[in-house]
């Protein structure tokens, strides 16, 4: 009898969207590099303020026979027709999105239009390679199951609750890609994880952010109370998860992840204080911990998150192998070993790189 693990499945031409944001940028170095691995990546990004091809200019330049990137928005569904066929994909690993909840609730149309819209035009294209087709996987997050109270954990089953727009629509994505496997037969997998940090990521989230903000002391901003829990996963540990549902999940199956990290936010910064002057000592030898600065809650803000990620071990035997210390300690040394690559993003000269390589002209959101 043929176990689970024994899918095995075998990619030419793997189209992974978003590959120039935090997590697509470090799944395509893990992937590349991986032994698992022989096929051809294309690599589609719209290049908003999150995305810099700048995270993967070695891999452009290390394996430029089996690394593509083109500028391509997935609200364009011409240009996701034209990659398609032009690359023969055979599957997809779907990361592009509008990814940050302050964002969506001071402007959530982008968020629609992406995360729902390009989606949508993601799987109809997909759907259109028939037996082509072997694979689409979408990365969701665990913000669609809403908000724990102290008990409790998410499972695959937890009923949908989204309260902020980036969650409703990841929700609603989620369930098109579903919607796509039960009607049309579309190969899937979903995974849906915690909140990750690690390299790479942009300095709008708590932990970069703070990082940064610290190293250059200035305030550390804390929503509300600073007891809101989140479940941190480090990046390549998601990366691995999602590589090995990828190859080995169960078709039409969702996969949660997590990285068994509970922390309160409070928690998070002082932790980042306190490695930040455990490794490099503010000038005048005092404590990070007096940049700390309660402001004002985000609206609906989640109280926690917590993962349960027991199907995906039992299933596929993934756990996580960063503890929260050890990630942690991994991103601070890695922010603090990168300095042109903050200055960049912190004087905002990658958009400006972009724009002489690309262009800075957007493309058009029809059908
Ligand atoms: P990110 O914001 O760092 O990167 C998103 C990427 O998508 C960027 O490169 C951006 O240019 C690209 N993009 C945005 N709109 C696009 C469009 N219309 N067409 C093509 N490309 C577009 O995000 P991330 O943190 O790397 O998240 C990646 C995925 O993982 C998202 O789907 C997000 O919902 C999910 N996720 C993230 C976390 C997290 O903690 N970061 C947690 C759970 C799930
Ligand atoms: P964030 O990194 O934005 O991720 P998400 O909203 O997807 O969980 O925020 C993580 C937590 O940190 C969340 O509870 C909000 C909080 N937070 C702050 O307290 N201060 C900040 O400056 C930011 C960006 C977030």
């Amino acid at each position: 009898m043929k176990t689970k693990k024994e899918r095995k499945a075998e990619f030419k031409n793997l189209l992974i969207t978003g590959g120039c944001g935090f997590i697509g940028s470090n799944f395509i170095r893990y992937l590349i590099n991986n032994r698992d691995f022989s096929g051809r990546i294309i690599n589609i990004d719209k290049l908003t303020y999150a995305g810099n091809p700048e995270n993967l200019t070695d891999i452009a330049v290390n394996f430029a026979s089996r690394y593509i990137f083109k500028k391509v928005d997935i609200c364009h569904a011409a240009k996701l027709k034209d990659i398609f066929s032009r690359y023969d994909v055979d599957a997809v690993c779907h990361f592009a999105a509008e990814s940050h909840v302050d964002r969506s609730i001071k402007a959530p149309g982008n968020f629609i239009q992406t995360n729902i819209v390009g989606t949508f035009n993601l799987l109809e294209t997909a759907k259109a390679r028939k037996d082509k087709f072997k694979l689409f996987h979408h990365i969701s997050t665990d913000e669609v199951y809403g908000s724990l109270d102290a008990r409790g954990l998410f499972r695959e089953d937890t009923p949908y609750r989204p309260n902020s727009p980036y969650s409703a629509s990841k929700a609603a994505s989620d369930y098109l890609v579903r919607a796509y496997h039960k009607t049309f037969g579309l190969p899937v997998t979903i995974s849906n994880c915690s909140n990750n940090y690690g390299p790479y990521q942009f300095p709008e989230k708590l932990i970069p952010l703070s990082i940064l903000n610290a190293l250059e002391g200035k305030k550390l901003p804390v929503y509300g109370d600073g007891k809101n829990i989140r479940d941190w996963l480090y990046v390549e540990d998601h990366c691995e998860a999602i590589w090995t549902i990828m190859k080995s999940g169960t078709i039409g199956e969702t996969y949660n992840i997590g990285g068994n990290a509970e922390m309160t936010n409070i928690s998070t910064v002082r932790m980042i204080c306190d490695i930040l002057d455990d490794i490099k000592p503010a000038k005048d030898g005092k404590s990070r911990r007096r940049l700390i600065t309660f402001v004002q809650d985000r609206p609906g803000h989640d109280r926690r998150y917590a993962i349960d990620f027991s199907k995906l071990k039992k299933e596929l035997d993934w756990s996580p192998h960063e503890s929260f210390q050890s990630g942690l300690r991994k991103t601070i040394l890695w922010y603090l070993s990168q300095k042109k690559w903050v200055k960049n993003i912190k004087t905002g000269s990658y958009r400006k790189w972009i724009k002489e390589q690309y262009g800075s002209q957007q493309c058009s959101r029809n059908q």
